[in-house]
């Protein structure tokens, strides 16, 4: 695989092209944004903010990072990685972008995938989120993948310049998504399946819902089609209470959690989990 450095950061005042000099990315019009120390980006003006801090706070970001770190969801980053490995086409000038990346995990491991599988494909690779504190985090994990704090509503990526967005368990926005695709480009969703987690739940939740996934034909008026759906199930193995508390700081189960529910699981030695994704592709036309 040839990494090559993305090209397709937008401004996300004017949507224009950031070309980038010294330790700066700026537009024609001259705004202009300074790369962290880290080696990310902020592109997210404060006229796209809802809250000072939007999206996860610090201490979700490290509890989500020793949690994956475990290699508790290797699996599913594996399934994720053979998944977009096989869409991928053998493009000069393709682009990945994960939206909602989090902390890195699953776009890192997708990078190592890839590299490893010698894929024959020159492409960049862009991670993207609204938490700052998880695009610092994530910043750390690999040099090479472009990290930018931002918004997956409005994506500081140029119109129809992406191949493949993959959404994680994260905030979706199909018309953010749809924009900056390209014609044929794929979204690759995994979501939360019924039984996810069921262990935990019935612990926390005196009551618990078996919500099934939304209905995806309501965006063929926008434009795509549902190519794919592979499930994926499997248990985790014992973990064990520290594992089990950042488990539950990482997702939004602690918030929705009743108190008595924390204090239940707070009060767990080790746990069998029921980890139960769903993977779902989208074409745009
Ligand atoms: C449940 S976490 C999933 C993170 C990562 N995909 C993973 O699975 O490890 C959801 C992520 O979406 C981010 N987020 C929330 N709203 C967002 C938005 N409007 N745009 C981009 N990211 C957002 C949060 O900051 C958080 O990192």
């Amino acid at each position: 695989m040839n990494i090559v450095k993305a090209r397709n950061l937008a401004c996300p005042l004017d949507g224009l092209r950031l070309e980038s000099r010294d330790r700066q990315l700026f537009c024609n019009q001259g705004h202009v944004y300074d790369l962290a120390r880290q080696g990310y980006v902020n592109l997210l003006p404060v006229q796209h903010k809802r809250t000072k801090h939007p999206g996860d706070s610090k201490e979700m970001v490290l509890a989500r990072s020793r949690f994956l770190n475990s290699g508790i969801y290797e699996s599913v980053a594996h399934k994720l990685a053979e998944i977009t490995g096989s869409y991928l086409t053998h493009s000069k000038n393709c682009c990945c972008l994960d939206a909602g990346c989090g902390e890195g995990y699953y776009l890192d491991y997708l990078f190592n995938y890839l590299q490893e599988a010698n894929h024959r494909c020159a492409i960049s690779f862009i991670g993207m989120d609204i938490s700052k504190f998880a695009i610092h985090e994530a910043a750390k994990r690999n040099k090479q993948i472009s990290w930018v704090v931002g918004t997956n509503r409005q994506p500081a990526v140029e119109v129809g310049s992406v191949d493949i967005v993959l959404c994680v368990f994260g905030f979706q926005s199909f018309e953010g998504f749809n924009k900056i695709l390209k014609s044929g480009g794929k979204i690759i969703l995994v979501e939360p399946g019924a039984d996810h987690l069921i262990e935990l739940r019935k612990i926390i939740y005196s009551e618990v819902k078996r919500t099934p996934l939304q209905d995806l034909d309501q965006l063929e008026d926008m434009g795509f089609s549902v190519l794919d759906s592979q499930p994926l199930q499997f248990k985790t193995g014992t973990i064990n209470n520290k594992q089990i508390h950042d488990l539950l700081i990482m997702t939004p189960h602690f918030y929705r959690a009743t108190k008595e529910g924390r204090e239940a699981a707070a009060n767990l030695e080790q746990l069998d989990l029921t980890v139960d994704v769903m993977f779902r592709i989208l074409e745009k036309k």
